[in-house]
C-alpha cells in the first residue's frame, strides 16, 4: 500500500484546532441556504490511527486482524493497511478488498467457519492459507479444496453476557475439538491453532480468560495428536467508544493476565485478535435532516397551559433503519440525538419520537425522546456510528446511503507516514492521551470559516 489518494475518496486535513465535530458544522453551515440537505457523515481517520496506538500499548502482545465486516469502507481498510493491520475476512468480496489495496496474503484470515467451496477455492487461488473451521463437514470441504490450508479450530465461548452472541452459531465444544482433531489428522490438514469470539459488545472481561483457558486445552490435545499450533485468535468483542459499559484498558489487563498465564511469551505463540467495532465505531459522526414532522395532539387534554403536555412530534429524517441505522436491529444499538442548533436554558421539551425515511413503519430510530420544537430543515446529530452500520445499510425505498467525508489532522498524517515507513509504533504522546484538540466553534455555535478543513491531494 503506496498510500491514499483523494481519488480513492473525500479526503480533507483538518486544519490546526479543528476536530472532526466542526467538520460536520462547517458542512451543515454550506448547505443552509439550499434545498440539499441529505444527510452526511464525517470519518476522522486519526480516530482510527489513536485506537490503533491505544491498542499496540495495551496489547502489545497481540496483533489486530481487523475485521473488515464491521465497516468495509475503502478509507478504514487503506487507514488500517498503512498501519500494518492485518485483516479478518469473512467472503471472497472482503478478500479482494483488502487485496486489491496490497494487503499480502499472509496478513489475511478467513474467519468464517462455514464457507462457500468456490469461495475456499478463491482464497486458494489468491494464497490465502489461514481460514477458521469448526465442523467435520467444513474440515472435509477444505481437506478437498484447499491443499495448503492452514486450519484455525475455532471453539465456542460462554458469550450469554455479550451485546450480540455468536457462539450459538459457531464455536466447537472442547469434546468435539478432540475430535475435529483427530479427523484432521486423518485427513492430513493442517491446523495452526485455535480461535474464539466471546461476542461482539462484551460485557464481561472473564469470559476472554474463560476462552484463553479453553484453548490453551485444545492447545494441548493438538500437541498430543503431534499438531505443532502456533496461533491463539482470540477474535473481537472489543468496546468502541468511550460510552461503553466496560472500558477497553479493563479488558486488556485481563486479557494480558490469561495470555501470560495460559500462554506465556516463551512458548512464542503468535497472538491476533479481529477487532471490528474497537477500530471504527468512534471515528464516524452522522449528521441527518429532518425532512418532515408531524405534531400530534393529545385527545384527552386537559387543562395544562404550558403547551408541552399537549403534544408530541413525530420527526423524519433522512436516513433510517434500512440505512445507517440498521444497526439498531443488526448490532442492538441506542442510538442518541444530539441537537445541532443549541437549545435555550429554559426551552420547552416535548415528547418526541424519530423515524427514517422509508414508507416502513418499522423504520423507527428513536422510540421516545425529550426535544425542543424543531423544525423541518433542522439537524440532528449522531456520534459513534462507524461500526455496523454502513457495512450492513440499504437502499430501500430508493434512499441513498450519505456520502461519507474524511478527514484526519496533519499531525497523525505524518505519524502515519512515519509508521508506515519505518513499519512501527512511534510515542507520540499528544495524538494518543486523547488530547485532540477539542472545537471552540460548535460549542460557542459560530460560524466556521473554510479553512476548518483543506482538501488533500495524498500521495
Ligand atoms: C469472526 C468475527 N470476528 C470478528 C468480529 C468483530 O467483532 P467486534 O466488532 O465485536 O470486534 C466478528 C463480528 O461479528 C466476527 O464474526
Amino acid at each position: 500500500m503506496n498510500g491514499f489518494s483523494d481519488a480513492d475518496f473525500d479526503f480533507s486535513f483538518l486544519e490546526e484546532g479543528f476536530a472532526a465535530r466542526d467538520i460536520v458544522e462547517k458542512k451543515i453551515n454550506e448547505v443552509s441556504l439550499s434545498d440539499d440537505k441529505d444527510a452526511f457523515y464525517v470519518a476522522d481517520l486519526g480516530d482510527v490511527l489513536k485506537k490503533h496506538l491505544r491498542w499496540t500499548r495495551a496489547l502489545p502482545r497481540v496483533t489486530p486482524f481487523y475485521a473488515v465486516k464491521c465497516n468495509d469502507s475503502k478509507a478504514i481498510v487503506m487507514t488500517l493497511a498503512a498501519l500494518g493491520a492485518g485483516f479478518d475476512c469473512a467472503s471472497k468480496t472482503e478478500i479482494q478488498l483488502v487485496q486489491s489495496i496490497g494487503v499480502p496474503p499472509q496478513k489475511i484470515i478467513y474467519a468464517n467457519p462455514c464457507k462457500q467451496v468456490s469461495q475456499i477455492k478463491y482464497a486458494a487461488a489468491h494464497g490465502v492459507q489461514m481460514m477458521t473451521f469448526d465442523s467435520e463437514v467444513e474440515l472435509a470441504k477444505v481437506a478437498r479444496s484447499h491443499s495448503n490450508a492452514k486450519l484455525v479450530l475455532r471453539i465456542a465461548t460462554d458469550d450469554s453476557k455479550a451485546v450480540c452472541r455468536l457462539s450459538v452459531k459457531f464455536g466447537a465444544t472442547l469434546k468435539t475439538s478432540r475430535l475435529l482433531l483427530e479427523r484432521a489428522k486423518e485427513l492430513g490438514v493442517e491446523i495452526i491453532g485455535v480461535s474464539f469470539h466471546v461476542g461482539s459488545g462484551c460485557t464481561d472481561p472473564e469470559t476472554y480468560t474463560q476462552a484463553i483457558s479453553d484453548a490453551r486445552c485444545v492447545f494441548d490435545m493438538g500437541a498430543e495428536l503431534g499438531f505443532n499450533m502456533t496461533l491463539l485468535d482470540i477474535g473481537g468483542g472489543f468496546p468502541g467508544a468511550e460510552d461503553a459499559k466496560l472500558k477497553f484498558e479493563e479488558v486488556t489487563t485481563v486479557i494480558n493476565l490469561a495470555l501470560d498465564k495460559y500462554f506465556p511469551v516463551d512458548l512464542g505463540i503468535n497472538v491476533i485478535a479481529e477487532p471490528g467495532r474497537y477500530y471504527v465505531a468512534s471515528a464516524y459522526i452522522l449528521a441527518v435532516n429532518i425532512i418532515a414532522k408531524k405534531v400530534v395532539l393529545k385527545e384527552n387534554d386537559s387543562d395544562e397551559d404550558d403547551g408541552a403536555k399537549e403534544k408530541t412530534l413525530m420527526y423524519y429524517v433522512n436516513d433510517g433503519v434500512y440505512g445507517s441505522f440498521n444497526c439498531i436491529f443488526f448490532d442492538h444499538a441506542h442510538v442518541k440525538p444530539l441537537l445541532h442548533k443549541k437549545s435555550k436554558p429554559d426551552e420547552k421539551l416535548y415528547s418526541c419520537s424519530i423515524w427514517g425515511p422509508t414508507c416502513d413503519g418499522l423504520d423507527r430510530i428513536v422510540e421516545l425522546c425529550e426535544m425542543p420544537d424543531l423544525q423541518v430543515g433542522d439537524w440532528m446529530i449522531f456520534e459513534n456510528m462507524g461500526a455496523y452500520t454502513v457495512s450492513a445499510s440499504s437502499t430501500f425505498n430508493g434512499f441513498q446511503k450519505p456520502d461519507i467525508h474524511y478527514v484526519m489532522s496533519r499531525p497523525a498524517w505524518k505519524l502515519m507516514q512515519q509508521m508506515k515507513e519505518q513499519g512501527s509504533i512511534l510515542p507520540v504522546h499528544d495524538l494518543t492521551a486523547n488530547t485532540l484538540p477539542v472545537s471552540c466553534a460548535w460549542e460557542s455555535g459560530v460560524e466556521l470559516p473554510n479553512t476548518a478543513c483543506s482538501s488533500a491531494p495524498i500521495v
